[in-house]
């Protein structure tokens, strides 16, 4: 949620460099935008509503320095507005600051510096005013080192301020990345903002502050004692994390599968092992995360009950802190996230870790907050993810899921074989036909308001998966159903043409999946089918390879397209889908 992004260095196009660097972080917030620097010795702020990617970057070509700020927001505190877009700065425009997060005590810092020297509605603002405040009275690292002392919530920050060359950054909770190069340094909310400048990273933690000048300086912002870091190197391409020749980073995302899938074979046996025994050894074993994350761990409790005969509870992130009752030092918590920022996620977790219980993340983000925070966490290696409807790194988290199970079942091997299966029909279905077929299908159904999608066994979390994707990227109503939860009363919605998805594979449920959507049909449902055999009930049928065990993998890839083209008949940006954000670090 929000983006930001800072640079302090050798060159002189410093709010250029801002812009796109926040144009890089675009999937994070796009209700407005702005920038902050300092032009001969004043704040000189630019904010405004609207997409940053609408940004022109001639705007600031004649505007040089060497230091600037900006953000990409995503509206928490106060409706969208220029006034409430960030750099957020003090009364008397020495301070600015860009923040990403909730300041919860923002009503008690307000009263106290007078509501009336306040022009915006956002928790922010309270930020740069107390730095002004402190500022008269102490160094700049000192009043940025009280101000976030005082602060309650999740943030990162990053501040300014008139006649101080410097950047100072602080985080807890909310994501924060320096990349450092050459004579120069970068703070972003992301690594790829600023991949093609520099592959060198350090980490700013909970409760830490960093200072950038010509120099790095971390320290405790609690004890001001200085911390040292390792840089780290980040293997990825920049133009891996770029659209390439798509329209959208959603459809190079989907396409993307084949490889992302096949990664997963090639994770390191020992990891794979010792969490297979990690599992083996606990006594009550949880899954948890959030929207498609959750729906994998969905997917995963069938895999562990067929697969392993291992039964494993799942309850969403943000309902899982209810349930520490269950939890001892012997439980196991099993998260998964793709961004590793999710604040739900990280407060499942400390709800497990409160309870003594072991945390074992499967995220996308290696180093993220959550794979810092586990005791032992799997990355995913499925590459960048920056459309906000999550795919690929979602079959990535199964194919992982399906190794794992196999190797507590002593068959690593076969599960491998599995997945280089997968991949490789995979490979074959997203050919260029298939593609022009799933689009000729959202042709017709494209006018629809309301779609149903059932499935069972492991394919019922793939029912409620394919209606996330269709929600958040067509905005048409769309749910999923257990197959056989339609006749206790969800089959009343269904009427003449009703557009019905029906996900079926070559297993012991078959028939009474088939048998169900026989019931839809009855009540006069369109039925697309998505299975490998094709069937009479089928109005539209979408073939896809029988993989056995493995089907939810391949049985989404058509739902995601589905979903896709429909927000794209219907006009939308499937990247950036209103109201959502791609990493969600508030609660
Ligand atoms: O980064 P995470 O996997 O923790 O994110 C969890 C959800 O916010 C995410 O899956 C969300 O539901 C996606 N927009 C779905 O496509």
């Amino acid at each position: 949620m929000c983006g930001i992004f800072g640079y302090v260095g050798k060159r002189d196009n410093g709010l250029e460099l801002v812009v796109k660097g926040l144009q890089k972080l675009e999937y994070r917030g796009y209700d407005s935008w702005g920038v902050a620097t300092e032009l001969s010795g004043e704040l000189f702020i630019k904010k405004q509503v609207g997409k940053i990617s609408e940004a022109k970057l001639e705007d600031f070509a004649d505007k040089k320095t060497g230091l600037a700020i900006g953000h990409t927001r995503w509206a928490t505190h106060g409706g969208v507005t220029d006034i409430n877009a960030h750099p957020h700065f003090s009364s008397d425009k020495k301070v600015a600051v860009v923040h990403n997060g909730i300041i919860e005590n923002y009503e008690e810092i307000r009263e106290e510096l007078g509501r009336g020297n306040f022009i915006s509605d956002t928790d922010t603002e309270v930020i740069p005013q107390l730095i002004s405040k402190y500022l008269k009275e102490m160094s700049f690292k000192e009043a940025v080192q009280k101000t976030v002392q005082r602060l309650s919530g999740r943030y990162a920050i990053v501040a300014i301020a008139v006649g101080e060359n410097l950047l100072i950054a602080a985080r807890r909770g909310s994501p924060l990345i320096v990349g450092v190069g050459e004579e120069e340094y970068f703070l972003a909310s992301d690594i790829p903002a600023f991949l093609e400048y520099t592959q060198n990273v350090n980490y700013l933690d909970d409760n830490e502050m960093v200072i950038l000048d010509g120099n790095v300086e971390f320290l405790n912002i609690d004890t001001g004692t200085a911390i040292k870091k390792r840089l780290v190197n980040i293997d990825w391409k920049a133009e891996s994390a770029d659209k390439g020749e798509y329209d959208h980073y959603m459809l190079k995302e989907i396409m993307e599968q084949k490889d992302s899938i096949l990664r997963a074979i090639n994770q390191n046996t020992d990891d794979i092992m010792h969490i297979a025994q990690m599992i083996k050894d606990s006594r009550g074993c949880f899954l948890s995360g959030c929207g498609t994350a959750g729906k994998v761990c969905m997917a995963a409790e069938y895999f562990f009950s067929i697969i392993a005969g291992r039964h494993v509870n799942y309850a969403p992130a943000s309902e899982f802190p209810i349930f520490h009752h269950f939890l001892k030092p012997e439980s196991l918590l099993i998260v998964v996230s793709q961004s590793g920022e999710t604040a739900d996620v990280l407060e499942a977790m400390e709800a497990a870790k409160g309870k003594g219980a072991k945390v074992l993340s499967i995220v996308n983000v290696e180093s993220s907050t959550i794979a810092r925070q586990s005791d032992f966490s799997l990355h995913i290696k499925a590459g960048p993810e920056k459309a906000v409807a999550s795919t690929k790194a979602a079959t990535a988290q199964m194919a992982l899921f399906l190794l794992i199970t196999t190797a507590m079942k002593g068959e690593l091997q076969e599960g491998r074989r599995i997945l280089a299966e997968v991949a490789s029909r995979t490979n074959d279905m997203l050919n260029p036909r298939f593609l022009n077929y799933i689009k000729e299908v959202t042709q017709k159904i494209k006018g629809h308001d309301n779609l149903y999608i059932i499935g069972k066994a492991e394919n019922y979390p793939m029912a409620l998966e394919a209606a996330i994707k269709i929600q958040e990227v067509s905005y048409v109503h769309a749910e999923g159903f257990a197959a056989g939860e339609l006749k206790h009363g969800p089959i009343a919605l269904i009427t003449e043409g009703t557009p019905c998805i029906s996900m079926i594979a070559n297993d012991e449920v078959k028939s009474d999946v088939i048998n169900n959507t026989i019931e839809l049909k009855a009540r006069g449902a369109h039925i697309i089918g998505i299975s490998p055999d094709k069937h009479e009930v089928f109005d539209e049928w979408i073939k896809v390879p029988d993989v056995g065990v493995a089907s939810p993998l391949v049985n989404i890839i058509p739902v995601q397209l589905l979903a896709y083209y429909l927000g794209v008949l219907r006009g939308l940006d499937p990247d950036m889908p209103r109201n959502l954000a791609k990493s969600v670090t508030v609660k």
